[in-house]
């Protein structure tokens, strides 16, 4: 993975204290047409998400909190939470996915969940919403390059899909397939990784329900930068497992390819488990900086086992995770 150990270099307004000329414009233009009854509902609720997301505010997702998954760490502010980010299909810069993310186009979304399932299905971004109830999870997240965040993400249970969609006997491995559109995401032009950035489980790994899947932050949609409309968060694993922006979920009986492992099979393994005693190649994995709470200077904080999450232990039990890290 790239690094930058300089912190981000651009200030970003907070975008809910400005309203641009673009912002002010569209809004004009939305109540025009409306007034004019020139649009239909789904044209009308993705233009008042474009409105919303270049305001800088998503629409409210109401959550129940779910204690018993939710760290008490101090929560990362939004700002930060939203302005640092590795979206590489727009950017390989950390302040490049909020100022380029805007482009992405979150609805229309499906979601095709196929392979080795007895009810194959393509779930409307709306139906995804609906399938099981949403809770709110405090998660620490984890990054391979050695800083980590706590966000309030908004999901339910992977497990909930798995039962839903009914495995056959031979789905081994689960492979997360994410949008990788060059008209949207200006990174995709660039030879970084392949795409589409595409991510696995074991089976049981993403039963285990610790894996979220995620539709929500902070209250509300996601933020573009951060994998809108859907994506996974895996709390126990290097962020990079977390894939973002998922189109396409397949039940598989061999262990998927995934993007990181592809471009430094050496580097990114298929399991990458947050492992203090496992160091990446080129840097330690023993400690970490919290972003929006460790300053540059500040000492780093140790970093845990399995990222803290000790409940996932016995998915590994008789491994070598020196060997499958
Ligand atoms: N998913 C896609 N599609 N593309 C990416 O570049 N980056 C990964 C992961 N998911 C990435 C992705 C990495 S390296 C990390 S650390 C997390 O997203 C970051 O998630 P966040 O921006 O919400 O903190």
């Amino acid at each position: 993975m790239l690094i930058k150990r300089s912190p981000n270099g651009i200030e970003l307004p907070f975008s809910s204290e400005i309203t641009s000329r673009a912002v002010y414009e569209s809004r004009r233009s939305f109540i025009k047409q409306i007034a004019a009854g020139a649009i239909g509902s789904a044209a009308l609720l993705e233009m008042a998400n474009r409105v919303a997301f270049a305001q800088g505010v998503n629409p409210k997702l109401a959550a129940r909190l779910n204690p018993s998954y939710s760290a008490l760490d101090k929560q990362t502010p939004y700002k930060d939470a939203t302005s640092y980010n590795n979206y590489y299909e727009f950017g390989t810069d950390k302040s490049e996915p909020a100022m380029y993310a805007n482009t992405l186009k979150t609805r229309p979304w499906t979601v095709s969940i196929e392979g080795e399932v007895k009810k194959p299905m393509i779930l409307d971004i709306d139906a995804l919403l609906k399938l099981a109830p949403l809770e709110e999870r405090v998660y620490r997240l984890r990054c391979v390059e050695g800083w980590s965040m706590v966000i309030p993400w908004i999901g339910y249970s992977f497990s909930e899909i798995i039962k839903k969609v009914e495995p056959t006997g031979n789905a081994k491995y689960v492979e997360f397939v994410t949008l990788a559109d060059k008209k949207q995401m200006p990174g995709v032009g660039s030879r970084v990784l392949q795409w589409p950035y595409t991510e696995g489980l074991r089976i049981d790994e993403a039963n285990h329900p610790l894996a979220l899947l995620t539709l929500g932050m902070y209250g509300e949609t996601l933020a573009n930068q951060n994998g809108a409309p859907v994506r996974m968060v895996l709390p126990w694993k290097y962020g990079f497992k977390s894939a973002k922006s998922i189109v396409k979920i397949r039940f598989v009986k061999e262990q998927p390819r995934t993007s990181w492992n592809l471009s430094a099979p050496n580097e990114y393994g298929f399991y990458s488990n947050v492992n203090p005693e496992v160091d990446h190649p080129r840097w330690s994995q023993a400690s970490e900086r919290r972003i929006g709470e460790d300053g540059f200077l500040a000492r780093k904080r140790k970093t845990l086992m399995f990222n803290g999450y000790a409940d996932v232990a016995p998915l590994y039990a008789g491994m070598d995770l020196k060997k499958f890290f």
